[in-house]
């Protein structure tokens, strides 16, 4: 496992968790850095558009291939333990550390990104005895557990996120995990007044580094905005 890494995740699905990564990525690589990606599962490869590994890569400048980044890759846009269902198999958690290893292994820093929430089921373990089974889901949470690396929450900017992101972060911090960075995004080049508030509310109740990125042009990494992981 690379020494350094961040694991991204976000208030839910579609908050921007792909750009923000991205862009922590890209500026690592211009502080001459070998980065890394990784992403447990991506879904919806049926639908249109950069997939979320593709956009990693590109914003790494990184030679690995589609199932080195991400080692479980689904057509239907479903949660990944039911696109898997849906595919007749199931995520397998040791599968999952161990792509993430060797997606670090010769980097110098690994840029992980979750799917959906902390709370998304990747995999359901089952335990007890014949007689009683109990069933727990091993969620992308626990993923994060394992691997270790500081956490990015991605958060909207508008109504709602204070208690998106604050909730998130209870739910890290409950597991154990560090919360280093919160990324509000896209960040208006004019924010409101609930804006620039819902900044300084996360910063004061979450007690962590919050910072912005503006809507950024995904063609062209290049003239990106600075996006400095936590310290490493
Ligand atoms: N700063 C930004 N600049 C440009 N587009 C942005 C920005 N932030 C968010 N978006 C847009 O928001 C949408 C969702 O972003 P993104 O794909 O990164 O979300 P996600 O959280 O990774 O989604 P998923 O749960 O599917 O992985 C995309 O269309 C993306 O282009
Ligand atoms: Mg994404």
């Amino acid at each position: 496992m690379a020494a350094s890494g961040i694991f991204v995740t976000g208030t839910g699905t579609e908050v921007g968790k792909t750009v923000v990564a991205a862009a922590l990525a890209q500026t690592l690589v211009r502080e001459g850095k070998r980065v890394a990606v990784f992403k447990p599962a991506v879904t919806g490869l049926e639908e249109e558009g950069e997939k979320d590994h593709e956009l990693l890569r590109r914003a790494a400048g990184s030679g690995q291939s589609d199932a080195e980044i991400a080692p479980y890759r689904y057509d239907p846009p479903a949660s990944p333990h039911l696109a898997a269902a849906l595919a007749g198999e199931e995520i397998d958690p040791e599968r999952l550390r161990a792509a993430a290893s060797g997606a670090a292994a010769g980097a110098d820093f690994l840029v992980c990104e979750g799917v959906g929430g902390l709370m998304v089921p990747l995999a359901c373990r089952v335990g007890g005895d014949i007689r009683h089974q109990v069933a727990t889901p091993y969620l992308v949470l626990d993923l994060a557990a394992d691997l270790g690396y500081p956490l990015v929450v991605v958060g909207s900017p508008g109504l709602g996120t204070i208690n998106h992101t604050l909730l998130t972060i209870a739910a890290a911090q409950a597991a154990g995990l560090e919360v280093a960075l919160v990324v509000l995004t896209p960040w208006p080049e004019q924010p409101s007044e609930i804006e620039r508030s819902n900044r300084e509310t996360i910063a004061e109740f979450g007690a962590v580094r919050v910072e912005t990125l503006p809507p950024i042009d995904l063609a062209d990494p290049s003239g990106w905005p600075l996006l400095s992981p936590p310290d490493r």
